[in-house]
């Protein structure tokens, strides 16, 4: 079988070792005789599953106490739906919108949120907003970002940076890669398919004070499926299964610790290269705000582009294309992406742009 390097923006690589058992289970689930695709979401078995995977989030991730763990399905852009219908009229929301993802945000949530405060920073210098000083957040109960824009390559990490305690995060690119603390933090969520695991499961952490009493039909009522524990109805049980597995296999590597600092030197190595060879090719967003998660950019020649990402598919490097909506090129670094992985994509890169000076 060829070797393919998938640097996909997601659905993305899985760890091997998380593949090897999901293939094991498929089959035989720790020897039970039944396929992991056969099991009860109302069994001991998969309550064992839910169990760890809370145990290994307190384990990974800095969270209060007062902390409920929601994995519902629909995706991320289910949220869109839910989180305004769980927010009581009489509060104010609203968007602080820094690419594509925010404003597809921005646009649902107005369907339900009439008078929804859009704060449009795309194409805007960020530092502006996120300044101590800045103060039109300041009259909103509960604003929405999104803290790594997959399409754009512009990422938040320093959540501290905005001026507003209750934040709603959408995190699906790059919730785990680095570490974070609730402070001002009232919900966070993020699709697995990309650093976590495969589509199907979306994981929210959600504050006790944001799941509120509202008259919402069951699926759509945060507080409820907080209490039903993730089982008020059929759960998506193989994607929950493998975002187990993934959050097992993130501590024994270390924790976020180990996936941080992955992530700071694979993206410095990349951005400096892309710099350092300023006339060939560019990356447009603001360098304080470049994702670590998915690195894009573009060569100046355009024609260079679709010649790296053929180039790179006959190496078998694939889902480097930038999105249809951007062009260009997008390297996605998320945590799957080893030193082998990365060694050898630099030295596919590095070759291409030597081989065009
Ligand atoms: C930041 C971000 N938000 C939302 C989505 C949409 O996720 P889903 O397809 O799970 O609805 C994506 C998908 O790539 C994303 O990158």
């Amino acid at each position: 079988m060829k070797k393919i390097f998938n640097f996909s923006p997601g659905p993305s690589k899985l760890p091997q070792s998380v593949i090897d058992k999901v293939e094991k289970s498929v089959n035989n689930y720790n020897n039970s005789g039944k396929s992991i695709l056969e099991i009860s979401h109302r069994s001991i078995e998969f309550e064992k599953i839910l169990d760890e995977i809370n145990d290994n989030f307190y384990e990974l991730f800095n969270l209060p106490k007062d902390l409920n763990i929601l994995l519902l399905q629909g995706g991320a852009t289910y949220q869109n739906s839910l989180i305004p219908m769980n927010i009581k009229k009489e509060k104010t929301l609203g968007c602080f919108v820094t690419g594509t993802w925010g404003k597809k945000t921005s646009e649902d949530f107005l369907k339900t949120f009439k008078n929804l405060d859009i704060i449009d920073a795309r194409n805007k210098k960020l530092n502006e907003y996120l300044d101590q000083q800045y103060s039109g957040f300041q009259n909103i109960d509960y604003l929405h970002m999104t803290s790594n824009e997959t399409i754009e390559g512009v990422q938040i990490q320093d959540f501290n940076s905005l001026n507003h305690k209750n934040l709603i995060i959408d995190m699906s690119s790059d919730l785990g890669s680095y570490n974070f603390n609730f402070e001002n933090l009232s919900y966070v969520y993020a699709g697995a398919q990309k650093n976590m695991g495969i589509p199907g499961v979306t994981i929210c952490l959600a504050k006790e004070d944001f799941l509120v009493e509202v008259d919402n039909p069951k699926y759509l009522n945060l507080k409820l499926l907080a209490e039903s524990n993730s089982v008020l109805n059929t759960p998506p049980t193989l994607s929950i299964y493998v975002l187990n597995l993934v959050t097992h296999w993130m501590v024994e590597m270390g924790g976020v610790d180990y996936f941080q600092s992955k992530s700071d030197g694979q993206s410095k190595m990349i951005y400096d290269f892309i710099d350092e060879n300023s006339d060939i090719m560019v990356c447009n967003v603001e360098t304080k705000y470049r994702s670590k998660s998915n690195i894009v950019f573009n060569f100046l020649n355009d024609k260079y582009d679709t010649e790296f990402v053929d180039l790179a598919k006959d190496n078998g490097i694939i889902g480097i294309n930038g999105h249809r909506s951007v062009g260009g090129i997008r390297v996605s670094l998320f945590n799957s992406v080893d030193e082998n992985m990365f060694q050898y994509f630099m030295d596919f890169f590095k070759n291409f742009v030597t081989e065009r000076k």
